[in-house]
């Protein structure tokens, strides 16, 4: 069985960082079979080539590849948008005791799932997301991303000091529990398991040191945690590890920096930690609205895209203060101007499909419409409000008639959703 979808299909040649906006393309239709891509081009060659395959035809909407959250946490879905608090308080405020339910595997799955919805109804089709010290709550997230076929990253947050009683593993616990989950999930279907210490403040070096041996055990596997968000945060950092040289040598020296490790927020980096970085070839995650809603500083993305760094784009639920990644599109675009860089819509976009697909290394399976990609995507209504629509009018580019999406778009700019060729109704 065959699909031909048609609509304005838009797709990337290039990272336009490098290429410029010119590296976007856009086409007619595309044909999905047995979950995958398998032609896409103009409608007329389709439809000679495919006579048989079953129309859907969205006219002028637009359809790209599914968008890819290369960082969340999905038990935070409950307490999103708490008041008043800054990073350390607001994980000991609302983060914390949140995440103490997931203890309950009714309660996880019910989160799963609850989170899960939300994120497809915003047209996100996979997510690299953080647990709870939980399994329960792992076991939760997979097992909801399974019964709906998405590709998605996840592991147990690992915790041993600085987190509540009832929240905290051990060195020991951690290594055992993360590697009996790993061997569970990785590889299953579309779920990768991603090795989880959270950040260097609620892990002492024997467990950072326990996780690198993981790490280096499954090189296959991702490592995600956090890293130089809040200068309070990296303050504490310098007075629990002395002797590192800088936050980011916390993880390095337990064997926690190479390719593969996703760093999210990376906002506050020194001259050293920078190079390292982009030495080794790492992902930063760069989690806009949580930035600003939590107070955290402004993400140095033309810098940093200009230095080669692998960069990908994030809500970082509950931190984050949407599921939408049409507005993290544009909490990146308010970010980039006060520093200064206005980023384009051709780069917003990309960031948020096939940059995520990179950071993740997974550009070879999803965040982007090309033959023999996974046929995950989302079809986007270009007028989905009356502010949109007029604001569109007198678009004579299509990033003049998407920008405003970006800018001012929600759950309703969601026309469809494809997962693994399979239309969501
Ligand atoms: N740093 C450590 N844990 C967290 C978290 O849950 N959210 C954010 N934004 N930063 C963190
Ligand atoms: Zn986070």
């Amino acid at each position: 069985m065959r699909d031909l979808i048609l609509g304005q299909v838009l797709s990337y040649t290039a990272d336009p960082f490098a290429a410029g906006p010119d590296a976007a393309r856009l086409t007619e239709g595309l044909v999905v079979e047995g979950g995958k891509i398998i032609a896409v081009g103009p409608a007329d060659a389709l439809h000679r080539s495919y006579p048989e395959a079953t129309v859907t035809d969205y006219g002028t909407d637009l359809i790209s590849a599914g968008f890819i959250d290369a960082h969340a946490h999905y038990p935070q879905t409950a307490m999103i948008a708490s008041w008043g608090k800054r990073l350390i308080d607001w994980l000991n405020t609302y983060t914390f005791p949140e995440e103490m339910r997931f203890s309950n595997q009714t309660y996880a799955e019910d989160v799963a799932n609850r989170y899960f919805d939300l994120t497809v109804s915003n047209g996100t089709t996979s997510v690299c997301s953080y647990c709870t010290i939980h399994s329960e709550s792992v076991d939760a997230f997979f097992g909801a991303a399974a019964a709906r076929n998405q590709r998605v990253w996840a592991g147990k947050t690992c915790m041993d000091r600085n987190a509540p009683d009832g929240l905290q593993d051990t060195a020991q616990s951690a290594y055992d529990d993360s590697a009996r989950l790993l061997s569970k999930w990785h590889g299953q279907g579309r779920a990768s398991y991603v090795i989880t210490p959270r950040f260097s403040p609620t892990s002492t070096e024997d467990q950072l040191a326990a996780l690198g041996s993981l790490w280096a055990d499954n090189p296959d596997c991702l490592m995600q945690t956090h890293l130089s968000e809040q200068t309070d945060e990296i303050a504490w950092v310098r007075d629990l590890f002395p002797s590192a040289r800088d936050y980011l040598d916390t993880y390095e020296r337990h064997g926690l920096l190479g390719r593969g490790g996703l760093y999210g927020h990376a906002i506050h980096l020194e001259p050293r930690e920078k190079s390292r970085l982009a030495e080794v070839d790492a992902s930063l995650i760069h989690c806009p609205t949580s930035n600003t809603f939590i107070g955290s500083g402004l993400f140095d993305m033309g810098g940093l895209k200009a230095a080669g760094h692998r960069i990908g784009l994030a809500t970082d639920t509950g931190g984050g203060s949407s599921f939408s990644m049409l507005r993290t599109m544009a909490a990146a675009y308010e970010v980039a101007q006060l520093r200064g860089r206005s980023l384009h819509p051709s780069e917003l976009w990309w960031l948020a499909t096939a940059g995520s697909a990179q950071a993740l290394h997974a550009d070879h399976l999803i965040g982007n419409i090309a033959h023999g990609m996974e046929a995950d995507l989302v079809v986007i209504n270009l007028a989905s409000t009356p502010a949109i629509a007029q604001a569109t009018t007198r678009a004579s580019t299509i990033w003049e008639a998407i920008f405003p999406t970006i800018m001012m778009g929600d759950d309703r700019a969601i026309r469809d959703v494809w997962i693994a060729g399979k239309r969501r109704v």
